[in-house]
């Protein structure tokens, strides 16, 4: 756990005794190098040359997905509700959280709509245009959500753990937060890379505003809207969020009628993924070696990591190996880099992964109305000449 006190000094070193503390003034975020899609709310990703600089992504260069404008938060007054089937139901402030054991992970955190906009060339679909930069890699700081929820005693009968932001959504003509949850077998894991935490901390600085200053979870393994950010409440339930970012969005429907998203369950985990990250979509080169780098991420299930990607110049009549560069994790992408031979009859490059438990990215994915987990094999246009 990043403590109070680092936070306060990572802000600047202005300790205000009894004060209030403005996170918009106080901390002072390196600016973020981002592509903006909108502001207020803020949604951004970073050019793709730029993400696999590094295995740790930089939070500078760590994309953004917000439902509404970034809410500021008073850390003196903050309180994170902890309440439902738990037997004693807590009120923590930030000194509170400060006594449990502090854990660091480092965990990929990838948008459900990463790579959306390839579904428009077979049918619009709404939501952020996201590219490929969708993802990024961190580590972690916060405190064990397993230990917050033993400490507050969750009943025998308790089957989900809802999250909810302090973030104020405009939905339906009313104000909503953000919210989800998951299920209770996954909020219980304790250790491990796997273990959901109440973070605070983000590559060893307090979270910035845009990642959920002062609190947020995260949650390996699951696609990003289950870390919700500016946590706020946690309920433990014996049935799924009814918040709309966990009962209608975020689920898998071939149109926006009620009675789809009546019947698809929400969205969990991400399928396996990769793509090419340089050279540039369209970039012209001659005939001859040319040298890809891109990333790839298992889908986050405990014991499956990757096995190989694989990079074809020819239609898929032949294909390279890319080698692996980084840790080779469940929850965390690994970069690769590969050499393949372009002639004047390449039009296009082509990736593919293969996970350690039979998992594939599929040639192509079915559409799907709200452009969620493009997985299908990365296709990629080039000039050579
Ligand atoms: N939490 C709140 N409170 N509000 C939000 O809009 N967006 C979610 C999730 N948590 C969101 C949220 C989505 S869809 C994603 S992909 C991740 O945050 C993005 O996290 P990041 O902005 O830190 O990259």
């Amino acid at each position: 756990m990043i403590t109070r006190r680092e936070m306060l000094l990572a802000s600047g070193g202005i300790m205000i005794a009894g004060g209030t503390l403005n996170p918009s003034q106080a901390i002072a975020a390196e600016a973020k190098q981002l592509v903006y899609h909108t502001t207020a709310p803020n949604n951004a990703e970073p050019k793709l040359d730029d993400l696999v600089k590094s295995w740790i992504t930089p939070t500078k260069h760590f994309y953004v997905r917000s439902h509404a404008p970034n809410p500021v938060v008073d850390t003196d007054r903050f309180e994170l509700q902890v309440a439902g089937m738990v037997n004693r139901p807590a009120s923590l402030s930030l000194k509170d959280l400060d006594r449990f054991k502090t854990h660091s992970t480092t965990a990929t955190l990838t948008c459900a709509g990463n790579r959306r906009s390839e579904y428009n060339a077979e049918g619009k679909v709404g939501g952020v245009p996201w590219q490929s930069g969708a993802i990024g890699n961190a580590t972690w700081q916060g405190v064990g959500l397993a230990d917050v929820l033993k400490q507050a005693e969750v009943t025998p009968d308790a089957k989900h753990v809802w999250f909810e932001g302090l973030d104020e959504i405009e939905k339906g003509g009313g104000i909503i937060p953000f919210g989800g949850s998951i299920p209770i077998a996954k909020a219980m894991i304790g250790s491990g890379a796997g273990a959901p935490l109440l973070a605070n901390g983000m590559n060893g600085a307090p979270l910035t505003a845009d990642h959920g200053f002062p609190l947020r979870t995260l949650v390996p393994g699951y696609i990003g809207a289950r870390s919700v950010k500016w946590l706020g409440r946690i309920v433990v339930s014996d049935r799924p969020s009814p918040n709309h970012y966990l009962a209608t969005a975020y689920k898998l429907v071939k149109n926006t009628d009620p009675i789809e998203w009546a019947e698809s369950g929400p969205i969990y985990r991400y399928p396996i993924n990769a793509a090419i990250c340089t050279p540039k979509q369209d970039s012209k080169h001659p005939a001859g070696e040319l040298d890809l780098t891109g990333y790839v991420l298992p889908t986050g299930r405990q014991g499956t990591t990757v096995e190989k990607v694989l990079i074809s110049a020819d239609q898929g009549k032949r294909w390279t190996e890319a080698t692996m560069v980084g840790k080779d994790s469940e929850f965390c992408w690994q970069l690769w880099n590969a050499k393949v031979k372009v002639t004047t009859t390449t039009k296009r490059l082509m990736v593919r992964a293969l996970d350690t438990s039979g998992g594939f990215m599929p040639y192509r994915v079915p559409w799907n109305a709200k452009g969620y987990l493009q997985n299908s094999w990365y296709k990629m246009p080039v000039q050579v000449n």
